[in-house]
């Protein structure tokens, strides 16, 4: 079971998100080891590439950036949690996207000296983490106690940018720029849905993760309907061919019946990877450039295939479960899951190759 993930892509979907944005600068997700496709070759590719800030959820995610020596500053975007997380912070420089006042009492734990970058998160409707918006007078007071510090700007996140038709983004933008009319501070709004469907929340910053890794954020859009090359292939072999009478069963469960006698292909790939049991029967893959339907169920190690479409399916073929020509976002909603959950589901026992290094 191989991904691999071409850092020419992700390259090239960070030029396209600067296209879409080009007066703001890019704070790219890197969280979740970057969406599955690995923190460090990831992040080393887009710091080479000249992105302004790469984010993190945590502390542990930060150190594993620290340790790759990338250029560009780390953002926490789930600030610190304890006195100790304060200090390590201020003391690598990492920005700390503050959502709580019991945050700043935890940086207020340090020398008055300490320059700590810290953004503040406001919640303009997300209704996750963030300040209440009427709390902008408040946080301004902290500000003027700390004249050490170093104030970046004002984040919020938004919950619904993916629905295009939807009042709740403009409502959050809307409330989001009242609460900090004549405020100063760079401003960021955009995630990946954000920026690409809402031209009016690309501000100072963007903050894009899943495009990156060029999945559509979107429903019903591919990342490359919108320009984004998708960065990961997971790749496993057809493992054997079986003809069976019209009436068997296949698999754990009699999931699948052959409606005839057909061929079916045994695939090395199973939920131990990360290809979700929720797959339904129909779910393709790609094999010899054509698709062929899950038969059966997802099993640990293996997934059956309908080959009746590809009978010059040969043992050691290789499948595609998702890549190019099978986007991930199509594969996920099979599942009733988004791209985000597949990428970040993939398990330590498949193997990463990177291509596309400069
Ligand atoms: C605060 C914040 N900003 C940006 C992102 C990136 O989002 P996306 O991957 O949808 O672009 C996330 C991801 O969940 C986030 O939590």
């Amino acid at each position: 079971m191989t991904a691999t993930v071409d850092l020419a892509a992700v390259r090239h979907n960070l030029a396209q998100v600067r296209r879409l944005a080009p007066r703001s600068r890019v704070m790219a997700a890197v969280k979740a080891d970057a969406y599955g496709h690995g923190a460090v070759p990831v992040a080393r590719t887009l710091d080479a590439a000249g992105v302004d800030m790469l984010a993190v959820a945590c502390m542990e995610e930060a150190q594993v950036l620290l340790e790759s020596h990338v250029q560009a500053p780390i953002a926490l975007l789930e600030g610190v949690i304890s006195t100790d997380e304060a200090a390590l912070a201020a003391y690598e420089g990492l920005q700390v996207v503050v959502h709580d006042f019991w945050q700043i009492e935890l940086l207020e734990t340090m020398p008055a000296e300490s320059n700590i970058a810290l953004w503040f998160k406001l919640d303009s409707g997300m209704h996750r983490l963030g300040f209440p918006l009427d709390a902008v007078p408040r946080l301004r007071q902290v500000l003027k106690r700390h004249p050490a510090w170093r104030f970046q700007g004002w984040i919020t996140h938004l919950a619904r940018a993916d629905e295009t038709d939807c009042s709740a983004t403009p409502e959050q933008i809307a409330a989001f720029d009242a609460a900090l009319e004549g405020v100063p501070g760079a401003r960021s709004i955009a995630n990946s849905a954000g920026l690409i469907a809402w031209p009016d929340a690309r501000r100072d910053w963007v903050r894009p993760g899943l495009a990156l890794y060029g999945a559509s954020p979107l429903p019903g859009q591919t990342g490359a309907d919108l320009g984004f090359r998708p960065a990961l292939r997971l790749e496993s072999r057809l493992l054997a061919i079986r003809t069976y009478e019209a009436g068997s069963p296949i698999g754990y469960g009699a999931a699948y019946v052959c409606p005839e006698r057909m061929s079916v292909g045994v695939v090395a790939v199973g939920y131990a990877d990360g290809v979700h049991r929720s797959f339904p029967n129909g779910t393709p893959v790609l094999l010899r450039g054509r698709r062929a339907p899950l038969a059966g169920r997802v099993s640990m190690d293996m997934i059956t295939v309908d080959l009746r479409g590809i009978p010059d399916a040969r043992v050691g073929d290789p499948v595609t479960i998702w890549g190019d020509g099978l986007p991930a976002e199509e594969i996920a909603a099979c599942a009733g899951t988004l791209s985000y959950e597949l990428f970040c589901g993939l398990t330590n026992r498949v193997r990463f190759r990177y291509v596309g290094e400069v």
